[in-house]
């Protein structure tokens, strides 16, 4: 293992070698009739790795009938880099096994953590941006990649609090990590935006300073403005203060591939799809008919609803 290197000799590693797929849309299990009669002209479909794992049934039935004709890629939601519980190998295995049997082009996870001492909390929570926890993670996303023997992709996560230890911004710690450890990155334009509102920031600065030689993808997706904060729902459409993130990125880029994702309220696969064509519209110039962002929605709780999390048996 190399030493951890300070932020004066961090060296970028060469742009990595990923294809741009086009517009994707996640496979969703509601859809699968629709697909195996239609087979739509979709570029590519991203799976949420947990929903096939350890599934034999119709799912991956079906998962290997479309890997057979559309690119699939694999984004995970267990990962928990940021933990400080060990790796799980069983479950790195699983990931492995299943990119080699549908041809996975690439595998995806959240820079987050999801429990600690064994206790899975089913949330992708944030982690302190400082030196300490870029070593910690730096070191395990190395120590993945070693495993799986090809570079992983993680997501800037949507996130509802911060932490007092933090000593630099996400984009900061992303850039680091991806210097440290030639990783790719998943750009997740939503969340950039739901973030910049619950923390006060500005979107425009975050996505100016990622290090875009790394970015192999983008999410796009819709949320839920609460008013004084936004959670990341996946509940609908993509407004328009999104697209135009997602337009600056996609200049900064020159184009990777881009995935919608919609996780609840799911609606028929051509309005999902028709939805991700939106990005080609704005790529060309031509005018989109864009949501416009929520009306503050009405306060029945003080709780924060659970946000997204895209797996079938939670979502139903
Ligand atoms: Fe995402």
């Amino acid at each position: 293992m190399p030493p951890p290197q300070n932020a004066e000799s961090r060296q970028a590693k060469p742009r990595l070698g990923f294809e741009n797929l086009g517009l994707g849309v996640g496979l969703r299990a509601p859809h699968f009739g629709y697909l195996l009669k239609h087979w739509p002209a979709v570029d590519w479909f991203e799976i949420i790795s947990e929903n096939y794992i350890d599934s034999q049934g119709r799912p991956r039935y079906v998962l290997d009938q479309v890997a057979e004709r559309y690119p699939v890629v694999m984004h995970g939601v267990s990962l928990s880099i940021g933990s400080t519980d060990p790796l799980d190998f069983e479950y790195l295995g699983k990931l492995k096994k299943l990119a080699g049997e549908i041809g996975a082009r690439w595998i995806s996870d959240h820079v987050c953590w999801t429990g600690v001492a064994g206790q899975n909390t089913h949330d992708l929570l944030p982690i302190p941006y400082n030196e300490e926890t870029l070593r910690h993670v730096a070191r395990r996303v190395t120590e993945v990649q070693e495993f799986l023997q090809r570079p992983l992709v993680l997501e800037d996560p949507s996130s509802y609090v911060t932490f007092a230890a933090s000593t630099m911004t996400e984009w900061e710690f992303l850039t680091a990590l991806t210097q440290e450890t030639g990783c790719g990155l998943l750009l997740d334009v939503n969340n950039v935006y739901v973030s910049s509102v619950n923390h006060d920031f500005d979107p425009v600065e975050y996505i100016e300073n990622i290090p875009w030689q790394n970015v192999v993808q983008f999410h796009l997706a819709g949320h839920t403005n609460m008013g004084d904060y936004c959670i990341d729902t996946h509940d609908g459409h993509v407004i328009d203060p999104v697209w135009k993130l997602y337009q600056l990125a996609h200049q900064r880029t020159g184009g990777v591939s881009t995935l919608l994702e919609w996780d609840a309220n799911i609606p028929d696969f051509p309005t999902m799809h028709a939805e991700v064509l939106k990005a080609r519209q704005l790529i060309q110039g031509e005018p989109i008919v864009a949501a416009q962002p929520q009306e503050k929605q009405p306060k029945t709780s003080t709780v924060v609803p659970h946000p997204a999390h895209h797996i079938d048996h939670e979502v139903g």
